[in-house]
């Protein structure tokens, strides 16, 4: 099962974790799809370094990246098998089990990652996380990619209406589908590890995603335009197989709840810094051609989303959009 081992119980660590077997320590494979070079990457192997070092080996992380393990469609499932004990799939790819969570893809939902992240410490927020559990999911941690932009090889995206009838690669999400239909667009969803391929193929004009993402798959060497559009968040949430979690020893759980608590800080400011660069490097390598939307034309295009927002209001109700922090004084 889960738990390779446990004739060694965490109080007594110290243990020098070198002359421990594999199977005397506790093993948990955390797989995730993106490459090592963005703030998910960098932040789950800075996870399993802190965890190695203060139970002095005893909790062993195995980090597995780039969806060499399990792709998107399948972690889930391995979670679930208990295969592997952490995942920390995109917030819209959980959609599919608790819908409303879907409020995270509104378009402008949010206007910076702080109130992301204020959103999620509110009641209705937290109500969302509490839903994941009837799914045997614990969500112990957020960890943010940031805001999405649009690229794609047809034609420069300055108003929304540039959109229309571009096909658009996106994520399972209701919302999301919504976002590009509304606009006259054509959205298909596509596994993250099969964006490249399919912009290459020509399936797909374009795709929505984070900087990181963008210039870690090389996705935009595929693209000839791209939109600072800053539209919808992309975050994470970092989840244990929640009979796993209740499995563990006290002990255990604290060492890695604190340690969760640390790495989010770190994974938050990393994440500023990472986006922050990428777009430096994007805007000298002279290899696309970018756009930034103004202040007026966010708005613009914010106005524009409104049917979403009812759309959402009239399936899941007015709690969790009324907690959105722009809705508050
Ligand atoms: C995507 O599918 O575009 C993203 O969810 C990938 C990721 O995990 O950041």
């Amino acid at each position: 099962p889960w738990i390779l081992l446990v004739s060694i119980q965490p109080e007594d660590y110290p243990y020098d974790y070198e002359q421990l077997s594999e199977n005397e320590r506790l093993v948990i494979r955390f797989s995730h799809v993106v490459g090592e070079d963005t703030p998910k990457g960098m932040a789950a192997r800075k996870f399993a370094e802190l965890v190695k070092e203060r139970s002095n080996g005893y909790i062993e992380v195995q980090v597995f990246s780039n969806g060499n393990l399990y792709k998107d469609g399948e972690e889930m499932n391995a979670l679930s098998r208990g295969d592997i004990q952490l995942i920390a799939p995109a917030i819209s790819k959980l959609t599919e089990y608790v819908p409303e969570i879907s409020i995270f893809d509104l378009p402008y939902a949010f206007h910076s990652l702080d109130e992301v992240h204020e959103f999620v410490e509110t009641k209705a927020g937290q109500t969302l996380v509490e839903r994941l559990k009837a799914h045997n999911l614990y969500a112990i941690s957020l960890w943010d990619s940031g805001f999405k932009q649009m690229s794609n090889r047809i034609r420069p995206i300055h108003h929304y209406d540039d959109i229309k009838r571009l096909t658009m690669r996106i994520m399972p999400s209701d919302i999301l589908e919504k976002q590009f239909s509304s606009l006259g667009a054509f959205p298909k969803k596509y596994d993250f590890n099969a964006v490249y391929n399919e912009l290459q193929k020509g399936s797909v004009d374009g795709q929505e995603n984070t900087l990181t993402n963008i210039t870690s798959k090389n996705i935009y060497s595929l693209q000839d335009y791209l939109t600072i559009s800053n539209h919808g968040y992309l975050g994470y949430f970092v989840l244990f197989n929640l009979d796993f979690w209740n499995s563990l020893d006290e002990d255990v759980k604290q060492l890695l709840t604190e340690t969760f608590q640390e790495v989010q800080e770190w994974e938050w400011k990393l994440t500023n810094q990472l986006n922050k660069e990428t777009l430096q490097k994007i805007e000298n390598c002279g290899c696309i051609e970018l756009h930034y939307l103004s202040q007026e034309d966010m708005l613009e295009w914010e106005k524009r989303f409104e049917p979403l927002y009812n759309y959402y209001k009239q399936n899941y109700g007015d709690e969790f959009i009324n907690a959105l922090p722009k809705y508050q004084t």
